[in-house]
């Protein structure tokens, strides 16, 4: 299936501003500057859907895209950033975890990895968390672009051994560049349709 409509629906502080149709929703996560806000764009055909930047920490409230009128991509704040106050940090992981837990309509966690680097502490708890919430985690490596093939497999491989990923479970690579591997991450985002 491809996207052909997709629309931010809204930038939301609380929880009483999140969508309430009860459309499922796919969820993004991961560092800051990893890469999730471009994947969103790249993957809609829409170069500006979702704010992106050099300088990480863009995206900073819950945001809600609704795509082909039937679901919602949440694009998260990203973690680990190391150049914000400990206070803006711990308000960062309060806007996450609301969103995170109980939501019922989060059907998959899209957790996104940057491919030339071996996952942090904070993406093995995010992660873990995921798994522990009971949503289905699908593991892509972003920024495929930027390596070699040869590369890429071994970080990949470096990548499922620091997760602890299960053999079932999906690692994708990525490239909001050129594009490789979209076709896969949709497949696996519309598989319910
Ligand atoms: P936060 O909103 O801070 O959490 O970051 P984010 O995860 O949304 O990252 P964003 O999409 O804003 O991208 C961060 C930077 O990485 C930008 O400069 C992007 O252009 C760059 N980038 C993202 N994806 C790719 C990719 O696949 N290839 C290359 N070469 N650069 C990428
Ligand atoms: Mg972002």
């Amino acid at each position: 299936m491809d996207i052909n409509k997709s629309e931010f629906i809204i930038s939301a502080v609380k929880p009483a501003q999140y969508p309430n149709d009860n459309k499922r929703e796919i969820a993004f996560v991961g560092r800051s500057n990893a890469g999730k806000s471009s994947l969103i764009n790249a993957i809609t055909n829409r170069r500006k859907l979702a704010k992106t930047s050099s300088t990480p920490g863009k995206t900073r409230l819950v945001n809600f895209f609704l795509i082909n009128d039937i679901l919602y991509f949440v694009d998260l704040p990203g973690y680990g950033y190391a150049k914000v106050s400990k206070s803006e940090k711990k308000n960062w992981g309060k806007v996450i975890e609301t969103y995170l837990v109980n939501r019922e309509q989060l059907k998959k966690v899209v957790l996104l990895v940057d491919c030339r680097h071996k996952p942090t502490n904070d993406d093995v708890i995010m992660y873990d968390w995921i798994k522990y919430y009971n949503y289905e985690p699908v593991v892509v490596a972003t920024k495929s672009d930027k390596v070699s093939n040869n590369q890429l497999f071994k970080n990949m491989k470096l990548i499922r051994q620091t997760l602890g990923m299960e053999k079932h479970e999906k690692i994708l690579p990525f490239s909001a560049l050129n594009k490789k591997g979209k076709e896969e991450i949709l497949e696996v985002i519309f598989d319910e349709e």
